[in-house]
């Protein structure tokens, strides 16, 4: 980024030099469940190209922490929901902090600064699995910082999703937020376990799924754009976005439990690109074009105005996560699943129409494709074999309003049969589908839709399957399929 450097360099030249090309307190969410993971090290310099600061993991891999040690770029580690209920034991949680954090701790180490205790542990969806073992692990996570002799610097949080607090229908504005009745007094705990450490509050807010979860949502508030007809909270302010209203929502409902001054993070925010109507690079652009001058700024919310620390989300597309929230869960990526930025976006928030750094020395799989064969006779199995392919590989893209929406049956057919063939590392066994399906050297991308490469496995990564592994769970899945 040395252009966006310089351009920094010369307008702050003779105040403090060439600090900060990035909005203050700018980081992002490294998320991992790709079936193709970039390799660390070349995420990690991504990150540095682009100015990017602050990390934030979901758990503590150790091929993540090495690519990050030396970086200096600030690092919240995560302990995952379902490692909750073993950190109520204060000597696990100690085990922990010795494994994940303080074994990091040296000079050219990793810049740990917070302790992510759960992700969004209090979703209703979870039906209450966690409400128990989240405070006793925050606590002996904390606590076990602090033994450490590091508490002062590194503070345990639990990021929360937007849904622990609410106003009531009767006065449904900002200045009525409270937490959720079925959770506040533990919310209080927390709250009040956080401010005795000095620790953030951390919330995940989308305005998104506002929109995603509501057609009577209005469109233009879930941007920044100031297009919409302000909400007048009864205290009279005027509220322009969602992002804001859902901020300071949080805002009263610590200050009602007496918290009025806590320091809160936001964990996550952004929007993803495909997957609904609502997500494609269009409303992205919109969305982060909106938020990033505003952050720059430091212009916050009416309640809370000031700097905001903030991590969006996400870092890069994620192909295997869960799609039991939508199809959308796969394209949160401000990068492509290959580290190709998908819109123009500018991390100095001035809005400039500059494209992020693309991750460098990424390497493709050859250029070739799989698709439905053009002399196939017998389509009769046609849609037991799309439904096997997209079993096993991320068809998203497929769906009501995606990008790969609008193609005809035999173009989801090669959609499908690509994707589950670049999935399987283009073994060309993986390109059959009972005689159905054929290879090609011609790009078979069609409008919008990308019938993409896949990247070469990370090879750094321990968990990247070795060619054999990857023979052995083709074979074992056309054995499923067989049998089914
Ligand atoms: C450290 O973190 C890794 C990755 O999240 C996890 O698998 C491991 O169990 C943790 N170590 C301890 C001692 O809890
Ligand atoms: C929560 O309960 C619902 C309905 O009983 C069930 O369908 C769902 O699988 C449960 N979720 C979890 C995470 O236990
Ligand atoms: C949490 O604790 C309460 C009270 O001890 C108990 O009734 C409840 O079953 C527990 N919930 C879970 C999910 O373990
Ligand atoms: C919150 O901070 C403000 C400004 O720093 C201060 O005036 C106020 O007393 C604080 N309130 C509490 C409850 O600590
Ligand atoms: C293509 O597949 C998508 C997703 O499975 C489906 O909604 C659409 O109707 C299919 N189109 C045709 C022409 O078969
Ligand atoms: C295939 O074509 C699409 C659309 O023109 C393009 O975006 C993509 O980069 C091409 N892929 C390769 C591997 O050349
Ligand atoms: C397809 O790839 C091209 C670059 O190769 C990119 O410009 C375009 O946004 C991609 N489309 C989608 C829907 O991802």
């Amino acid at each position: 980024m040395e252009r966006l450097c310089f351009l920094n360099w010369v307008s702050v030249v003779g105040l403090l030099g060439c600090v900060c090309v990035c909005v203050e307190g700018l980081g992002v969410n490294w998320g991992t469940m790709a079936s193709h993971k970039l390799p660390p090290d070349v995420v990690v310099k991504m990150l540095k190209d682009n100015g990017i600061k602050k990390v934030k993991l979901f758990d503590a891999e150790k091929s993540t922490m090495s690519a990050l040690a030396g970086s200096d770029i600030e690092v919240m580690v995560a302990i995952p929901n379902d490692q909750l209920a073993v950190m109520t034991d204060y000597d696990r949680a100690k085990q922990w902090v010795q494994r994940n954090v303080t074994r990091y701790l040296f000079n050219g180490g990793v810049n740990i600064k917070y302790a992510a205790v759960g992700n969004e542990p209090f979703l209703s969806s979870y039906n209450g699995s966690f409400l128990n073992v989240t405070l006793p692990a925050l606590q002996n996570i904390q606590n076990a910082l602090n033994e450490a002799g590091v508490g002062d610097s590194i503070k345990a949080s639990v990021p929360l999703n937007a849904d622990v607090y609410n106003s009531p229908q009767t006065s449904p504005y900002p200045s009525a937020g409270r937490f959720r009745s079925d959770i506040s007094d533990l919310m209080t705990q927390i709250v009040q376990f956080l401010s005795k450490n000095n620790a953030p509050f951390t919330v995940n807010i989308y305005p998104f799924l506002s929109l995603y979860g509501n057609d009577d949502f209005p469109f233009d508030y879930a941007f920044f754009d100031g297009a919409s007809q302000p909400v007048v909270d009864s205290n009279g302010i005027p509220y322009t976005n969602v992002f804001d209203a859902n901020f300071d929502t949080l805002v009263s409902a610590l200050k009602a439990a007496g918290y009025d001054n806590m320091t809160i993070i936001v964990g996550e925010v952004g929007w993803p690109t495909d997957g609904d109507k609502n997500a494609n690079v269009g409303n992205a652009y919109r969305f982060y074009n909106g938020l990033l001058p505003r952050l720059a700024g430091n212009k916050g919310t009416p309640l809370r105005p000031g700097n905001i620390e903030v991590y969006l989300f996400g870092l890069i597309d994620e192909d295997i996560k869960s799609i039991a929230p939508g199809n959308f869960e796969r394209h949160w990526g401000i990068f492509r699943y290959d580290g190709q930025p998908k819109f123009a976006m500018d991390f100095s928030g001035r809005g400039q129409n500059t494209y992020l750094v693309a991750a460098q020395n990424v390497e493709y799989l050859p250029a070739k494709w799989c698709m439905l064969n053009p002399n196939a006779k017998d389509v009769s199995k046609l849609a037991d074999n799309i439904n096997f392919a997209c079993t096993f590989s991320d068809c998203t893209s497929l769906g009501y309003g995606s990008s790969c929406n609008g193609l005809d049956a035999n173009g989801n057919a090669s959609y499908a049969f690509n994707m589950y063939f670049q999935g399987q590392n283009q073994n060309e066994l993986a390109c059959n589908f009972e005689g159905l399906a054929t290879l090609t050297t011609q790009n078979i991308s069609q409008g919008n839709c990308n019938f993409s490469i896949q990247i070469a496995s990370s090879s750094s990564s321990p968990r990247g399957g070795s060619s054999a592994s990857v023979v052995a769970s083709l074979f074992i899945t056309l054995f499923i399929f067989l049998w089914q």
